[in-house]
This record gives C-alpha cells, sequence and structure tokens, in this order.
C-alpha cells in the first residue's frame, strides 16, 4: 500500500527533500575542506524549527560522531556559522587538544602574516552570484556595493517575490563571504523601499530591507560593525509625494516623514582575531603607512553627501561616498570588490586611491560604460585590464 503522506521538507517546501539530497550537499562541502577520506556520514535529520538539515560527521575509521554539517534546507547553502569547523574536525580526528577557535569558519591564512592578493583590475559581465564562484577563496579585501532595487510592481519586477529578492541577496552574501580575505569588511548602501500605491484605494508602503537584509548578513558569517547614516541635503528626496496629504490635513496617524536619508551598512568577516592583526599582519607595513587616513574624515556616523545623477544609470551612488568607504576599509594596493557594479563608480573611487578593482555588472550596456569610464581612470593602463565575458579594452593612444 502506498502512503500519499508528505514529509516535513515536502511540506516545507524546501529545496533539499531527502536524506541522499542533504548528503550530497555535505559530501562537497567535506570534499572543499579535504577531508571526505576520513570522514563518513550519519543519518541527516531535517529540523523543521530553523529550516535546516543536519548531517552527522562519523570518524570512518571508529565511527565516533566528530560534528555535523548544517545545510539551509530552503535554499541549500551550508551555514558555515553553525557547523562544524574543518579545523575542530581535523582536530577531533588526531585526537588533538582543540585549539580555542572562532565560532564561524577559521581562515586558511591564519598565520601570522596573509599574502597579498594577486588579482589584477577586472570587469566582467553576468550575474554576481555565478562570476562570484570563480574569484579564489580569500582574494578580495574590501566590498562596497549597492544591491538593486526590490521593486515590487510585477511589470518592473526583476524577482517575483519579496522572498526571492533576500534569497538571490542571500547567495551573493554568501558567495561573498568565500572570496573575502580574513576579517575584511562588506559595506554595503541600502535603504528601505517605497511601494507606491497602486491605485486610490490602496495605500503606499515602506519595505524595510535593511533590517531583512542584516539578518542574512549575521547569518551568512559577518559581524554588524557601523550603521552610517547617509544623510542628503535639504531638497533632495523631496520630490517624493510623500507626506504631502499629512501636510495639507495634519490629521495624527497621518504623519509620513520624507526618506532623506540611506544607510551605509558596515560588516566584518568573522573572525577570532582583533583588526589590529589585520594591520601588523600585513605583508608590506610601507603600504599601510600609506594609507594612513587625513585629518579631514567623518567623526560620526552621519555623513551629509549630495547624491549624484547621471544619465546613464538611474541609481549610481556619488563618488565622494565610494572615495570615503575605499579609503577608511582598505590599503593602497588593495583589491576591492563591487558585485553590482552599475557603470562602476567603485572602479574609479579604487583607481583614484590606488587600490585595484573587480568590478561585476550583469547588464551589458552598463559593462560597456565601464569599459569606456576604465580609459579615462587608468590612460593606457587601461589596457591591461582582464575583461571576462565582454571585449578586452583597446585602447588608442592618440585619443588618450
Ligand atoms: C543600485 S545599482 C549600482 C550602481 C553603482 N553603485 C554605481 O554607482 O554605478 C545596482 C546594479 O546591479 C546590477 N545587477 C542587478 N542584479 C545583478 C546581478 N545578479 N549580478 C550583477 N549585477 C546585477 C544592476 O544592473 C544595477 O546596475
Amino acid at each position: 500500500m502506498t502512503s500519499n503522506k508528505k514529509t516535513v521538507a515536502e511540506k516545507r517546501l524546501y529545496s533539499i527533500l531527502d536524506v541522499q539530497s542533504a548528503k550530497k550537499v555535505a559530501s562537497i562541502w567535506l570534499e572543499g575542506a579535504e577531508l571526505e577520506n576520513a570522514i563518513d556520514f550519519g543519518l541527516p535529520e531535517v529540523d523543521d524549527r530553523y529550516h535546516v538539515w543536519r548531517v552527522p560527521l562519523l570518524a570512518k575509521s571508529n565511527g565516533v560522531r566528530l560534528g555535523e554539517v548544517v545545510i539551509d534546507a530552503r535554499n541549500s547553502l551550508i551555514l558555515e556559522g553553525k557547523s562544524t569547523n574543518p579545523a575542530t574536525l581535523e582536530a577531533r580526528l588526531l585526537g588533538r587538544q582543540e585549539r580555542p577557535i572562532s565560532p564561524r569558519r577559521v581562515s586558511h591564512k591564519s598565520n601570522s602574516k596573509y599574502e597579498l592578493s594577486d588579482l589584477r583590475n577586472t570587469i566582467a559581465g553576468g550575474d554576481c552570484e555565478e562570476i562570484l564562484q570563480e574569484l579564489p577563496a580569500e582574494s578580495v579585501d574590501l566590498v562596497f556595493t549597492s544591491p538593486p532595487y526590490y521593486n515590487a510592481r510585477p511589470e518592473y519586477a526583476d524577482y517575483l517575490t519579496y522572498d526571492e529578492y533576500l534569497l538571490k541577496l542571500r547567495k551573493i552574501i554568501h558567495n561573498t563571504h568565500r572570496v573575502l580575505s580574513e576579517g575584511r569588511f562588506f559595506v554595503i548602501n541600502i535603504a528601505p523601499v517605497l511601494i507606491r500605491r497602486a491605485s486610490r484605494g490602496e495605500a503606499s508602503k515602506r519595505i524595510a530591507v535593511p533590517f531583512d537584509v542584516h539578518q542574512l548578513f549575521i547569518q551568512e558569517g559577518f559581524e554588524f560593525m557601523e550603521d552610517i547614516i547617509w544623510e542628503k541635503p535639504e531638497g533632495a528626496g523631496w520630490a517624493t509625494s510623500r507626506g504631502r496629504r499629512f501636510a495639507a490635513d495634519r490629521n495624527p496617524l497621518q504623519y509620513k516623514a520624507v526618506p532623506v536619508t540611506e544607510y551605509i551598512l558596515v560588516y566584518r568577516k568573522k573572525t577570532a582575531k582583533l583588526i589590529d592583526w589585520n594591520i601588523r599582519a600585513h605583508p608590506n607595513p610601507e603600504l599601510v603607512a600609506q594609507s594612513r587616513i587625513d585629518d579631514d574624515y567623518e567623526r560620526t556616523n552621519i555623513w551629509r553627501i549630495p547624491p549624484s545623477y547621471d544619465k546613464r544609470h538611474p541609481a549610481i551612488f556619488p563618488l565622494e561616498m565610494a572615495e570615503k568607504v575605499v579609503k577608511y576599509y582598505s590599503f593602497k594596493k588593495d583589491v576591492v570588490l563591487d558585485p553590482f557594479a552599475g557603470i562602476g563608480t567603485v572602479g574609479r573611487a579604487a583607481t583614484r586611491l590606488g587600490r585595484r578593482f573587480i568590478l561585476i555588472e550583469q547588464d551589458m550596456n552598463y559593462v560597456n560604460i565601464i569599459r569606456d569610464e576604465a580609459k579615462a581612470w587608468m590612460g593606457p593602463e587601461a589596457r591591461n585590464i582582464l575583461t571576462i565575458n565582454c571585449p578586452p579594452i583597446s585602447v588608442d593612444d592618440t585619443l588618450l
């Protein structure tokens, strides 16, 4: 007799439905840690309170339980912070006393010095979720980006639902965690979105995107550092009709503030090491000295910067903002990544400040603008930029 009873995973519409799939995901992780010859799996269990699969890890030699791999059942990503660290697994396999470890992944570069990334300036066309997988682990020193907006109107939306939008961002944050060096920063410019009402009978809505995205950073192994408020000077933002009704009627409850701020949220890839380590262990102290910040730095978490407009792109951030972030959170010659590069403001800031850049953008019109702009930023040097999924940059010296 066949039972048509649904499993928990099926009821919850998880992307991992059975123990075989959970083991498959876990074995990819195990191979990445080069432990597949020493470790077997126990019976995976689904835990629908936390929407995860737990895959027990057993020593092949004696079946002793060493730890577990925890997989997000909804999107099949490994939850590094919740899974047993490979270094811990190795120590347990060898019967060694465990060293105190960070609650998250321990870096392979955890010796006293780290290596400088050998990535060169790069412009890549395509979906950053995929391109990020091509970059070596821990090869990027700073991420600064502003993600695409969530637009709830189905006729313009790239994402069918808000959950789908958040899932996409989560995968990108996850993939970025891998390429970011130990203890380095991910800075994101982000703001709540206003969903205009579709008809007179409906209310407009604000979605608190930064607070949802904050959760994703924490779950993906980042530590919260700063909430910087980008305040646009009076005038900017007032074009929105928000608050007009209240201004006329002045009824309580109808009060609506005109948004004139956005967030610049700062996260650090979680590590047990202090920021001081990132400075002291830098292999070239001269570069550290050259990167010291002048006296005119921002003293508070309110940065007043006029917004920028460019007719070629609807949502660029100001060069001044990118320059502050690059200066405050990277050293000279560092590699700065923008996975949602737009027309490449981060690349321009990085070049002006003597850093390298990795720019990923899926819209080929913007990629071509970056390829063109790079010649103005860099002169003949632009021909050395590595291009991925787009033609190399040819520089006609007579035009420079
Ligand atoms: C808010 S804009 C960034 C603008 C940029 N900060 C600048 O100053 O030019 C976000 C960009 O992300 C790009 N984008 C959206 N989804 C993407 C994806 N999956 N991979 C790469 N780029 C993407 C969009 O085409 C858009 O240009």
